[in-house]
């Protein structure tokens, strides 16, 4: 990704020809990265531009667990065990969150809903962009009866959750869609929408070096973890937790769950 795994590939499969790339970029060259800082200045220049391109983007993808995965699909069992032992280990945290309502963020087709959400709260609620992935999340969730909640099909930039609602928020692989203004104020309204003990979860591709990866093709940015850091203390977000996601492919970028509560105590 940027948000897309698929475009990790593109960005960072290593060659043949440059056995060095063996890892994600970690480009600390001053004129690439000037010209990357101009890449992103010009895809974000704007903002509604910036999400229509992403929206265009993902209407043309298939509503699978390969599309959402962007061809990686093999990979969602390892991730899914990955979150749920990180999951699992939330709950030993004072105060450990409610069971109550999870809410699935920039959630797709409804795959983590499905596998890791619905198992363990007793309601879900579910927030997509794209119209048709809504459609087929409903579907797919179907069997979960009242379990499954609201699936608001709206972009996080313009999302406002419920007050006090929800005692997990995660989102995966969709923050890079946001600009950092907008990832910002997600956080702030999403730390009002916490349950009592409650706690975001993200998990993302993060780039290793100091640069912002920019895809033009999803309109979309891999952040450095530091960076996301920096964003998250504007955000009045505390890290609690952050581990990295292993057993991934070694081409994509290293991807890393972090756990946040906002840092005045509810
Ligand atoms: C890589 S997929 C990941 C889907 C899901 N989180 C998963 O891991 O299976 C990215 C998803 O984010 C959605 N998305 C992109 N931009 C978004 C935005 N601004 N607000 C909400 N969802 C968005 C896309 O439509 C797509 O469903």
């Amino acid at each position: 990704m940027a948000s897309n795994i698929a475009n990790v590939s593109a960005t960072n499969t290593p060659t043949e020809t440059d056995p060095s790339c063996e890892e994600p970029v970690n480009n600390n060259n001053q004129s690439e990265n000037d010209s990357e800082s101009s890449a992103l200045d010009d895809l974000l220049a704007d903002s509604k531009i910036y999400y229509n391109n992403a929206k265009q983007y993902w209407s043309n993808v298939a509503p699978t667990v390969d599309g959402m995965l962007g061809g990686f699909g093999s990979i969602s069992f390892i991730d899914i065990r990955g979150s749920e032992q990180f999951l699992k280990h939330l709950y030993k945290q004072k105060p450990a969150p409610g069971r109550n309502r999870a809410l699935d963020c920039g959630a797709g087709i409804g795959r983590i809903s499905k596998n890791l959400l619905l198992p363990m709260f007793d309601h879900v609620d579910l927030v997509e962009q794209d119209e048709q992935f809504c459609q087929t999340a409903r579907t797919e969730l179907a069997d979960y009866g009242s379990k499954l909640g609201t699936v608001f099909n709206e972009g996080l930039q313009n999302f406002i959750p419920e007050q006090g609602r929800y005692d997990v928020i995660w989102a995966q692989w969709v923050l890079s869609h946001l600009t950092d203004e907008d990832m910002v104020q997600f956080f702030n309204r999403c730390g009002e929408a916490l349950a009592r003990g409650g706690m975001i979860v993200i998990k993302e591709n993060f780039t290793t070096g100091n640069v912002v990866d920019v895809d033009r093709t999803d309109s979309s940015v891999t952040r450095p973890l530091l960076q996301m850091k920096q964003l998250l203390k504007q955000a009045n977000m505390r890290v609690v937790k952050e581990q990295r996601q292993t057993s991934f492919p070694k081409e994509l970028y290293p991807v890393y769950m972090l756990a946040l509560r906002p840092t005045i105590k509810k």
